[in-house]
């Protein structure tokens, strides 16, 4: 039987050219699993690649981000020991027509 696994992970290394102004530091992004692929240690996994990466290539840190209502995320995120950073508040004014 063959089985298909499809899971999404986008690591964007930060670079004097990329837009972040901070030296040594990859920045990873929009980790995704399939719905009937999750709750398997798919995305844990692949976060902990994504660190094994930084470390083989280098870099002084990850930083990495989340919604603050997206539990999975940040449990993941708290398990693999990433730091919480003082965060933004988003607002938004919208104009009545
Ligand atoms: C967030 C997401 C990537 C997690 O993928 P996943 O492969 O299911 O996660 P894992 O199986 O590796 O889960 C690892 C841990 O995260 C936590 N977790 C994951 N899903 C959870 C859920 N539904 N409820 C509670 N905790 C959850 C648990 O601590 C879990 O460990 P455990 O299974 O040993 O309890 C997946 O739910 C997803 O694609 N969501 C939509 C996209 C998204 O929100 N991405 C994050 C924004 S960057």
């Amino acid at each position: 039987m063959q089985t298909q696994t499809r899971v999404k992970l986008k690591v964007r290394p930060f670079t004097a050219d990329d837009y972040s102004p901070v030296a040594g530091e990859l920045r990873t992004g929009t980790t995704g699993v399939q719905r009937e692929w999750r709750r398997r240690g798919i995305a844990l996994a692949l976060k902990v690649r994504s660190l094994e990466f930084a470390k083989k290539q280098g870099y002084l840190r990850v930083a990495t981000e989340n919604e603050t209502n997206n539990h999975r995320m940040i449990a993941i995120n708290d398990r693999l020991g990433f730091a919480k950073q003082p965060a933004y508040v988003h607002y938004l004014k919208t104009f009545e027509t």
